[in-house]
């Protein structure tokens, strides 16, 4: 009777494990010469599991025991005992802390496992995360994870030893990211405006959390502008042409009358934080100079707001910028030697005029200031280009030249 049991048992083996020992499967046990370890265990000492690690299968217990109860001990200790037949796992220049410790069965079962790769856990998450408890709670607690870490931890680190720090299979601050992220290796090394916020020491963790964040995306401040000011909170410089780029922080805490999407704290409304190849990495085109033929496709502003303001000759409804019906936004920026919206506006934060109209207007080499005053239903303004003239919505006025 136990030798038609035996005889199930290891078929049923056999169908669960497919290659494992196909030889079992041609040598049915009933008809072969039992070892040691199956005389005093039987061989149903084997059953069951979805992963027998070959040696154990194989019934010779003495392979890795001293006796063939397994009970004196080993004939040497892990790494060395494992190492007979497989290949170093310390052998490259970061060892995960218990392979270095040589405590491969804290990750294996030496004999057999319900799961893959014998390993302890039925998961490579729950294994990972039953040492770095710290990360279970992460796991659990954080709003936005990034896929392949609730996937698995195995996607990026390797569980015994890799040449980039923390295992990493790649450098973690931008190599390995666009291992998967290709589209952004080829955007930040062939766009025209490239961002140097990529060349800082920890490049794409310098913005990103590699696991994930209460916030979208997974930044590392709860929005994009804050993200920004902790750059830009002072002048910078850029590499290419030494050009000094406007101490952002600074302007916003002098101008405390900020454009909507700032209020709103997102920066990357209009920016995108990759670099582009637009004006100052905006994310649509934006005129490069102060004046500029009029082209409703080289204003980023009209994502939001509309383009008739500029585009209709007489309106009664699309500005206020207007003099009776007469368009004063038309006279100035449509035509082929326009005015680009930086002559009047500040696109961040003014504090002396409404409408985010400027202070001074940068002409050339010269800031001169456009001394605006409001009227009930309109303003008027007195910069350089023009003597003082005025615009009232309601009762047009006459400006003499
Ligand atoms: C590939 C090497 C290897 C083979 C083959 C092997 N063992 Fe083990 N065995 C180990 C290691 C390593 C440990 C120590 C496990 C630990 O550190 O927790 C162990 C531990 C044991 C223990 C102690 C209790 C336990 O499970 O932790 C027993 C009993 C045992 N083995 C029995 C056997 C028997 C019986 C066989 C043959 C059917 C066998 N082993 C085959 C490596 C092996
Ligand atoms: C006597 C040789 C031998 C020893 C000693 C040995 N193994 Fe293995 N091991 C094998 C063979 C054969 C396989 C199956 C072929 C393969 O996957 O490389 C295997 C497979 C494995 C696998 C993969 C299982 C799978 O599902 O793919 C793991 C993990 C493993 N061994 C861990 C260990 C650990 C840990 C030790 C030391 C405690 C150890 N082995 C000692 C021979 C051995
Ligand atoms: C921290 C847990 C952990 C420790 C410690 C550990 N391993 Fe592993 N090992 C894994 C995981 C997880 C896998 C599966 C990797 C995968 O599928 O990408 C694996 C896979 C393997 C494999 C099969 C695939 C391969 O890489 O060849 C072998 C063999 C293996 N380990 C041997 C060892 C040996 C030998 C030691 C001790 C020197 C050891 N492991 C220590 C977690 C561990
Ligand atoms: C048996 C416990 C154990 C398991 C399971 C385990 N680790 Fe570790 N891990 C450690 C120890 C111990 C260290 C070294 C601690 C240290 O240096 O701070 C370590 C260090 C690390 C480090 C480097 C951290 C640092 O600050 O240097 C990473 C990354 C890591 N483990 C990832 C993993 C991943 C991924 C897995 C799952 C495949 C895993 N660990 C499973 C115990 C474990
Ligand atoms: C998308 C790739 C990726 C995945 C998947 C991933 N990590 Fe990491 N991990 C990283 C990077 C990149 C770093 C380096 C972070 C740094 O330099 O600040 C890191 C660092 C670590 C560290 C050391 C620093 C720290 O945060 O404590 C531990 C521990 C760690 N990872 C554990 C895990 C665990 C556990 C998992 C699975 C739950 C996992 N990682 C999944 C990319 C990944
Ligand atoms: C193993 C592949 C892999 C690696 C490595 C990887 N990612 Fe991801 N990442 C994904 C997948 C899959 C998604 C979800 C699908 C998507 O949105 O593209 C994702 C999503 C993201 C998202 C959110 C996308 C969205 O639109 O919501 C960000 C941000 C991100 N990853 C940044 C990073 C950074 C930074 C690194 C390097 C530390 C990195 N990733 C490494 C696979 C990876
Ligand atoms: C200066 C900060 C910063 C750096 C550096 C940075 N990112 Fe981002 N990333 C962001 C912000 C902000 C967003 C959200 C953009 C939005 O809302 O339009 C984002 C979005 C993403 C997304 C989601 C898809 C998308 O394009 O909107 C991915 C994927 C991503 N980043 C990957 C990366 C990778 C990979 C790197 C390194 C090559 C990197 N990021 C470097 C700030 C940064
Ligand atoms: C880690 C630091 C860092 C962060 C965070 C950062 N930047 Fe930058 N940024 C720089 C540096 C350094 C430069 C100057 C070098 C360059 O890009 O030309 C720069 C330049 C710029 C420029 C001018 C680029 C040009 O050459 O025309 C813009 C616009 C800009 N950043 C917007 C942003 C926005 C929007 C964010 C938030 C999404 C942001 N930055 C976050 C470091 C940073
Ligand atoms: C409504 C769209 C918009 C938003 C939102 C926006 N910007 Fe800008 N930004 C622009 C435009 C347009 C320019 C080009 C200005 C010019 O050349 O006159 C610019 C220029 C810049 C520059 C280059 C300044 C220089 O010296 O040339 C930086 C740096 C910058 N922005 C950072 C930011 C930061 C940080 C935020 C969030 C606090 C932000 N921007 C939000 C539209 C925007
Ligand atoms: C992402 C959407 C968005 C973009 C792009 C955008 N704006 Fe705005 N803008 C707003 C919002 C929302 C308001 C209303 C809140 C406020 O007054 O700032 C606004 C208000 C304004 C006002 C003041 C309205 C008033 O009467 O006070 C001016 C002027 C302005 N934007 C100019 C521009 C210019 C110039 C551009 C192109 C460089 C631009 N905007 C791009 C969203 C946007
Ligand atoms: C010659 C100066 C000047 C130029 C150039 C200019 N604006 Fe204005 N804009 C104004 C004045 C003045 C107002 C205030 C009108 C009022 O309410 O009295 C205004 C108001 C606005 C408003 C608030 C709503 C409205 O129309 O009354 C928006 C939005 C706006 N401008 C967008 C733009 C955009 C986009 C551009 C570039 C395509 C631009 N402006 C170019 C002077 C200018």
């Amino acid at each position: 009777m136990k030798y038609i049991s035996s005889y199930v048992a290891s078929f049923a083996i056999i169908l669960l494990l497919g290659s494992v020992n196909m030889f079992a499967a041609e040598v049915p046990v009933k008809e072969r010469v039992l070892t040691e370890s199956e005389k005093f265990y039987g061989t149903e000492l084997r059953s069951g599991k979805k992963t027998v690690h070959p040696p154990f299968e194989w019934g010779d217990c003495t392979v890795c025991h001293t006796d063939a109860k397994g009970e004196d001990g080993l004939i040497m200790d892990p790494p060395d005992l494992c190492s007979m037949c497989h290949e170093a796992k310390d052998n490259k220049k970061f060892i995960h802390g218990p392979v270095a410790a040589g405590a491969c069965t804290a990750c294996h079962d030496p004999h057999e496992s319900e799961n893959a790769k014998l390993l302890v856990a039925s998961s490579i998450n729950e294994l990972c995360t039953s040492c770095h408890q710290a990360k279970d709670e992460f796991l659990h607690k954080t709003k936005n994870i990034h896929p392949p870490v609730k996937d698995q931890c195995t996607n990026c680190h390797d569980p015994h030893t890799e040449d980039h720090l923390y295992q990493l299979k790649a450098d973690g601050k931008k190599d390995l990211c666009v291992m998967c992220h290709v589209d952004k290796e080829v955007w930040t090394s062939t766009v025209t405006d490239k961002h140097g916020a990529l060349d800082r020491p920890r490049k794409c963790l310098e913005c990103h959390d590699p696991h994930g964040s209460e916030n979208p995306k997974f930044l590392v401040k709860d929005t994009s502008k804050e993200l920004c000011l902790t750059c830009h909170s002072e002048t910078l410089v850029t590499d290419e042409t030494g050009t000094k780029i406007q101490n952002i922080g600074k302007h916003l805490d002098n101008n405390p009358d900020w454009h909507g999407p700032i209020l709103w704290g997102d920066c990357a409304a209009c920016h995108n934080p990759h670099g582009s190849n637009n004006l100052r990495m905006l994310k649509k085109p934006f005129p490069r100079t102060f004046y500029e033929k009029f082209d409703e496709d080289n204003y980023i502003c009209f994502e939001c707001h509309e383009k008739e303001k500029i585009q209709d000759e007489f309106t009664t409804t699309m500005t206020n910028f207007r003099n009776g019906d007469k368009n004063m936004h038309f006279v100035h920026v449509n035509k082929d030697k326009g005015r680009s919206c930086r002559a009047c506006h500040d696109f961040h934060g003014t504090k002396e005029y409404p409408h985010h109209l400027r202070k001074k207007t940068k002409f050339g080499k010269i800031n001169f200031p456009i001394r605006f005053i409001e009227t009930e239903n309109g303003g008027s303004c007195a910069p350089a280009c023009h003597a003082r003239r005025h615009y009232d919505k309601v009762t047009p006025k006459i400006n003499l030249k």
